[in-house]
């Protein structure tokens, strides 16, 4: 969503922050903007990519502080007006922002009644007039934030620069920002991916946090005056080494480092000799596991998903009542919050709005809420405190792959750990947790030979729509190939447990309609094979996933896709990948841009 980067220091700026949003652009946006402050403020902004806007920059744009923008557009439509920078109308005062002004309509009213010229369509720009209008009064940089910033409502990541005073001054309010620590020189980005290459030592701010940057420093303070807690850490460098390689794209890169990245996740966390799992981050002893009495996880689209896997395990191997939430439903409906549950928020940028909000709703009403986050000091990883990374990796694509089973193998470890706190047996746990071991070099032994994915690409192209089934942890996985075929693909799919299908999806099939059905060797799969045959019966072409030497599910199939066979529990670890595949290269023969599909964003801070 949108990105920011702001610098200020003794090197020119342009370069700096073209390269800054150059990196946040993994996000998604449509739209880009420079404002830099030489003797007076020159900005540059138009829609479409960062490449758009660098050929529009002129030599005028020289100076060494400035701020920059990538917008994705929620009031307002994609025009170059609305893009960011917003100035005020002498041009002395330039904002960027990230976030919803909620009361934008009556401060615009306002202000047009005060006879300000609104330029644009959008909420942020009445920033730009307010703090304009506090500076005229004789305010500072700082106050005149703090003063526009009180007569608004609603969330902001914002950062102001300033015609007659060499500051960015910068807020957060439910949008994430980080300021940068250098020698000489200070930065600021929504996302510290952004920073790594410039500087480790960063300061997460806190809502209600603003910072002022200086080429000597930075200051922070509270939006009501008083001091702010903000302190400077260190931020490991690798997050931001992500790079295509010999790839042709990110989502492709990361379906095939999920071996790898699932190592990285269970290294150490699982104990074969005692058949137990260890999430250390948890700081949950044996005593807490045996007394919870109720699960419930957490999150949006993939991570969801992942929830919707994980709460199937963790009720399979721990029989603890367990459900999984859409957070952004979950927060508006007045959730009854039990202080001894325990609530998961699963998310891989750990920026999602809709699930922060979840776990501050429910911190608020006494709960206790741990983190499964991918990205480090993360909004979700601080708030919540405690709970486990997910060891991905950075991940760039908006498509979600390798968090997706990172995810799920967090919360399967979670399963065995509080299994063995109460009735698992020690076997059982040994067998899943071995079965979770095997899956990287299974999923690395299905990527050396993926089997007739193309031929599946064929089947789904040009559908009016595609049909997913699947039962059991099967049928959460059916809704991941779904949304990720839709999200890269823009094939309109359906996802269903495959015994509901009869109850109403079957009147979309027709000749030749695919239906991909995933089929994994287990409790189901004789019931599965049952709806592939009601579906063939109304002439559906059938995309199977299944077991290797399942020929009899196989020859059922019009593509049948082999993965390896494994323990029920993992199974979604297999199956997801020819689905993320099928997504991948579909996108791909429709020259869709497949690492930043229209209108999606990487990490949605808007709810
Ligand atoms: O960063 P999060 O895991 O919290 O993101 C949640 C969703 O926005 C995300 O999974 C989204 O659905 C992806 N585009 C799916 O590929």
């Amino acid at each position: 969503m949108c990105g920011i980067f702001g610098y200020i220091g003794d090197k020119q700026a342009t370069n700096l922050l073209l390269d800054g949003l150059r990196r946040l652009e993994y996000r998604g946006y449509d739209s880009a903007g420079i404002a830099i402050l030489n003797s007076n403020i020159s900005s540059s902004k138009c829609i479409g990519r960062v490449a758009n806007l660098e050929s529009i920059v002129t030599s005028e744009l020289n100076g060494t502080c400035g701020i920059a923008h990538t917008r994705w557009a929620t009031h307002g439509g994609v025009t170059d007006a609305n893009a960011h920078p917003h100035l005020s109308e002498d041009g002395t005062v330039a904002i960027i922002h990230n976030g919803i002004i909620e009361n934008s309509r009556a401060l615009r009213n306002w202000l047009t009644s005060e006879g300000v010229l609104l330029r644009s369509d959008t909420d942020s720009e009445v920033l730009a007039h307010l703090i304009h209008r506090a500076r005229k009064d004789g305010l500072s940089p700082l106050d005149s934030v703090r003063r526009a910033l009180r007569h608004t409502r609603g969330t902001w990541g914002l950062c102001a620069i300033f015609e007659d005073e060499e500051v960015i001054v910068c807020a957060r309010n439910g949008s994430p920002l980080v300021v940068g620590v250098g020698d000489g020189e200070s930065f600021v980005a929504s996302d510290p991916h952004a920073l790594t290459p410039h500087t480790q030592r960063v300061i997460f701010l806190e809502d209600g946090d603003l910072a002022v940057l200086t080429a000597g420093g930075i200051k922070t303070s509270r939006l009501d005056g008083g001091v702010s807690d903000a302190i400077v850490t260190t931020i490991d460098e690798s997050w931001g080494e992500a790079d295509l390689g010999d790839f042709p794209h990110f989502m492709l890169k990361e379906i095939y480092e999920q071996p790898e990245a699932l190592r990285q996740c269970i290294s150490g966390r699982i104990l074969l000799g005692s058949g137990n799992g260890k999430l250390g981050g948890l700081d949950l002893a044996t005593k807490s596991l045996r007394d919870i009495p109720h699960i419930r996880l957490i999150g949006c689209g993939t991570a969801l998903h992942a929830c919707q896997v994980g709460r199937l395990a963790i009720e399979e191997l721990a029989r603890v009542p367990t459900q999984s939430h859409v957070a952004s439903e979950f927060r508006y409906n007045n959730p009854v919050i039990d202080p001894n549950s325990l609530y998961f928020a699963v998310s891989q940028s750990g920026e999602t709005a809709d699930t922060l909000s979840a776990v501050k709703e429910i911190q608020l009403k006494g709960g206790q809420v741990m983190g499964i986050i991918n990205v480090v000091g993360s909004s979700i990883a601080r708030q919540c405190a405690r709970g486990v990374y997910i060891h991905s990796g950075p991940e760039q694509a908006v498509a979600s792959t390798k968090a997706f089973s990172n995810m799920i193998a967090a919360l399967t470890i979670f399963s065995v750990q509080i299994g063995r706190a109460r009735s698992l047996s020690k076997s059982d746990g040994v067998s899943v947790l071995k079965a979770l071991n095997d899956v990287p070099d299974q999923i690395e032994r299905y990527l050396s030979d993926v089997g007739p994915i193309m031929d599946a690409v064929e089947a789904v192209k040009d559908a009016k729509h595609v049909l997913f089934l699947g039962r059991g942890a099967s049928a959460p996985v059916a809704r991941e190939g779904a949304l990720k075929l839709m999200e890269v693909a823009y094939i309109p799919c359906l996802a269903y447990p495959a015994g509901e299908m009869k109850h109403g999806p079957i009147a979309l099939l027709e000749e030749g309609s695919p239906v991909v059905v995933i089929c994994p060797n287990d409790k189901f799969r004789s019931k599965t094979l049952s709806n592939i045959q009601e579906c063939k019966a109304r002439g559906a072409k059938i995309i199977l996933i299944h077991d290797e030497g399942d020929d009899e599910a196989a020859a059922e199939a019009d593509v049948a896709i082999a993965v390896p066979s494994s323990h029920s529990i993992v199974s979604p670890l297999l199956t997801v990948v020819p689905l993320q595949l099928i997504a991948y290269h579909a996108a791909v023969v429709l020259e869709k841009d497949v690492d930043k599909p229209r209108n999606l964003a990487k990490s949605v801070t808007v709810e």
